[in-house]
């Protein structure tokens, strides 16, 4: 599949505008459709079902160390900016960035790729914003166009070795920029804090400044101690949230993959030191499980543990679920999901300060005069268990997921094209998105075969009887073989018409959208059909 074609495919059906589209659009920002609003819920509640409420305290579900409870939160997106300090945002949470002085372009240092070559006797390194095939055709493009070469003198030029990334070039003089004609344009890279900063209140000074935040975790944390309190929760327990998070991404990119608006789906399971590793590969697991069950099973899905160098600075374990995005260059994955070990580092941070790790150890950060960089709450955000009579400091293990990534892999996933005799039984092309029944925004569609003969009356009765239940869909207008295409293509798993049979014996034909298998049924017996088979 063409990333081309789905991204024309969201727009026409109405998954996924640009925001702001009358304007021009606003770099990184979506707006969801119709359909995919619909989408977008229904993956967020399977998300929270699954792992919260349809979670079942008593029992330990297979894989876990023991049973747990589940319970939830819903946290303001500006927090107390002392968080963000204690949390390592504001000092860590950045990306490095170059300019290019001539096309005004501003890139993600990592995520430029380049190649040297030797011409004329000058050795350049030709940087490319493509990896892969590509970026191989696109440096070979400018490098001719550099050198003054016509395509069939190709052989003039000495390429030294595969693509590689701008950060292994120490000298940037020689560097030709993915959009410039001159070497040495681009800038040397600098930092670039990711987090929105905006003012609370009418004073407006530096004094005010907040943040929006970059992810959900935070507001978690820091209520640990509210939820313990209010709800009686035993560790091991998780606290989950969803919810709208905000980074200034410098290059965001790849549809919603990379955005500056997104939404998180974030667990923080809290549980002893010395289960944590087994609570650990239980997360892995399960997280992994659930996209397998929805549908996205098969190669283009793996489960992949970090080397230690990727560690984030608080994590001592992490695994990602990655997916192979079509817009990724072949063989390579794009974060759907990471599930890190944070030990204790979050709940102490926010009672001690900000924390660095020397060694293995966590040691509260100091500035010059040997006092703490950044003060923590000095709450006490222990846990004393009664049974053991032993007082600790729980250990976190974080699946942190995104709704719009996961969102945009089952789109991915779904999207497929397949010919199907029309009408009079000639193959014709066919667009369909094959969402497990669970996440299709429309789950059935009611037509009436023709406009007329009572067979609308029945249709509409039949419509009436299944909204209240899941969201239907009624239509009319048009051929009925029309009918179905435009279901196929918005993913509806089934469609039911009322014929000139259902006048006589009170039965209407079910479609499976992906077999196209059709069947009888009661007309009274629609909404257990539909029901059950949604189930599963
Ligand atoms: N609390 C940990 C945390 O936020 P992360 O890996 O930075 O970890 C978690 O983010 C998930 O949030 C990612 O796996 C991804 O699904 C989603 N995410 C992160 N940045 C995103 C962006 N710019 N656009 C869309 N989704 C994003």
């Amino acid at each position: 599949m063409e990333m081309d074609q789905l991204v024309a495919l969201c727009k026409r059906r109405g998954f996924l505008f640009q925001s702001s589209e009358i304007y021009g659009g606003l770099q990184g920002f979506w707006d969801y459709g119709p359909l995919g609003v619909e989408l977008k819920r229904n993956v967020r509640e399977a998300w929270w079902r699954d792992m919260v409420t349809a979670h079942n305290e008593l029992e330990a579900p297979p894989g876990a160390p023991e049973a747990y409870e589940m319970t939830g939160l819903d946290c303001a997106i500006i927090m107390h900016p002392q968080v963000w300090k204690c949390s390592g945002h504001y000092d860590l949470f950045h990306d490095y960035m170059v300019d290019c002085r001539e096309s005004k372009r501003r890139y993600r240092h990592d995520q430029l790729y380049g190649r040297w070559v030797e011409a004329k006797g000058q050795r350049i390194f030709v940087a490319t914003e493509a990896g892969g095939e590509e970026g191989l055709a696109e440096t070979q493009q400018k490098a001719l166009k550099f050198f003054n070469l016509r395509s069939k003198e190709a052989d003039e030029l000495a390429w030294d070795g595969p693509l590689v990334s701008l950060t292994t070039v120490k000298d940037l003089s020689r560097v030709l920029g993915p959009n410039a004609k001159q070497l040495g344009t681009l800038t040397e890279p600098r930092e670039f804090n990711l987090m929105f900063k905006t003012i609370v209140g009418a004073l407006g000074g530096d004094e005010d400044a907040a943040y929006l935040r970059p992810e959900t975790a935070q507001g978690i944390f820091v209520n640990f101690k509210n939820v313990l309190d209010s709800s009686r929760v035993k560790i091991p327990f998780g606290i989950a949230q969803i919810g709208k998070s905000f980074r200034n991404e410098i290059t965001p990119r790849n549809f919603t993959f990379r955005s500056r608006e997104f939404e998180q789906m974030e667990i923080e399971f809290f549980c002893h030191p010395k289960t944590s590793a087994a609570w650990y590969q239980y997360w892995r697991d399960r997280r992994y499980r659930w996209y397998v069950d929805l549908g996205l099973a098969g190669d283009r899905l793996r489960l992949r543990e970090h080397e230690a160098a990727e560690l984030s600075h608080y994590s001592c374990g992490t695994a990602d679920i990655e997916y192979a995005f079509p817009f990724l260059p072949a063989g390579e994955f794009g974060e759907l999901e990471g599930v890190a070990h944070r030990g204790d580092f979050d709940l102490r941070s926010h009672m001690e300060g900000k924390l660095i790790r020397q060694g293995d150890e966590l040691v509260l950060e100091l500035d010059a005069e040997g006092k703490p960089r950044y003060r923590g709450s000095g709450k006490d955000l222990t846990y004393f268990d009664d049974l053991t009579q032993e007082r600790y400091t729980p250990h976190v293990i974080e699946p942190s997921a995104g709704a719009d990534r996961a969102t945009l892999a089952f789109l991915c996933e779904a999207y497929t094209e397949d010919e199907v005799p029309d009408e009079h039984g000639k193959p014709t092309k066919r667009v369909l998105l094959r969402f497990h029944p669970r996440l299709a925004p429309i789950k059935a569609a009611v037509f009436p075969l023709v406009k007329k003969d009572g067979m609308p009356e029945v249709a509409q009765e039949i419509y009436q009887a299944l909204k209240p239940h899941f969201n239907v869909f009624y239509d009319e207008k048009g051929a009925v073989g029309r009918r179905y295409r435009r279901q196929d293509e918005a993913g509806t798993p089934f469609c039911i018409t009322v014929d000139g049979q259902t006048l006589s014996d009170g039965t209407v034909t079910i479609r499976d959208r992906d077999t196209l298998r059709q069947w009888r049924v009661r007309k009274e017996d629609c909404l257990a059909e539909i029901r059950q088979r949604l189930n599963g």
